[in-house]
């Protein structure tokens, strides 16, 4: 198992061959892809070559896809990345978690954690999450973790806030 990085109650690790049902999960809930319309991993077989590409990158990039495990439950509740978006021309992160989940702090508690490890292992300068306007969730836990509202505008077509951080104005975890 190769871990990215862990907070109290999760791990962010590498995605494994037999993650496939639970990506299918996530990615197949109409909750989730509420606000990302976009998404297009609907099937099973899309999820099993989502899993292949994404453990194929890991050889070859530091920026992709990992799982988030709950530790007192060892299941994959969600999935975050951080990639490079030519939308905005700089990183993003984004997640996702099982609605099952939702609103025990997770996201922001993982964010967090995401973003110092790219803002300080990978040197990243700034990391930006974009969101639906009307996505309560996403902006909350983007508030909680300390990233500032940097601007509104349409991203794939939908009014969205624009969220970043970067190394300068971020006090680092220890
Ligand atoms: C956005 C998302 C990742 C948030 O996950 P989460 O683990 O519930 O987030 P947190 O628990 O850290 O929530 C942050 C806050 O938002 C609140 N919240 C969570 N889901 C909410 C919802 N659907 N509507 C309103 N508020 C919500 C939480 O109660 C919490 O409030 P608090 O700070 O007052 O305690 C999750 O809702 C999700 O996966 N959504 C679908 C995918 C998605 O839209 N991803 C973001 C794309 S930018």
């Amino acid at each position: 198992m190769n871990i990215i990085v862990e907070t109290d109650r999760l791990i962010i690790r590498e995605f494994e061959k037999d993650d496939v049902l639970s990506l299918y999960k996530i990615e197949s809930d109409p909750r989730i892809i509420e606000f990302i319309p976009w998404n297009k991993l609907r099937t099973l077989n899309e999820c099993k070559r989502q899993i292949k590409k994404i453990m194929n990158g890991y050889k070859r990039y530091k920026l992709n896809s990992w799982a988030v495990v709950e530790k007192e439950t060892n299941q994959v509740i969600g999935i975050t990345q951080l990639v490079y978006s030519n939308k905005i021309k700089g990183i993003e992160i984004g997640t996702k978690i099982l609605p099952e989940y939702w609103s025990k702090g997770y996201a922001s508690e993982l964010s967090e954690a995401v973003v110092h490890y790219g803002l300080y292992e990978l040197g990243i300068d700034e990391i930006t999450a974009v969101t639906d306007i009307n996505n309560a969730g996403a902006i909350k836990s983007l508030i909680n973790m300390g990233m500032k509202l940097k601007k509104y505008g349409y991203y794939k077509g939908t009014k969205s806030a624009f969220y970043s951080l970067g190394s300068r104005g971020h006090r680092q975890r220890t």
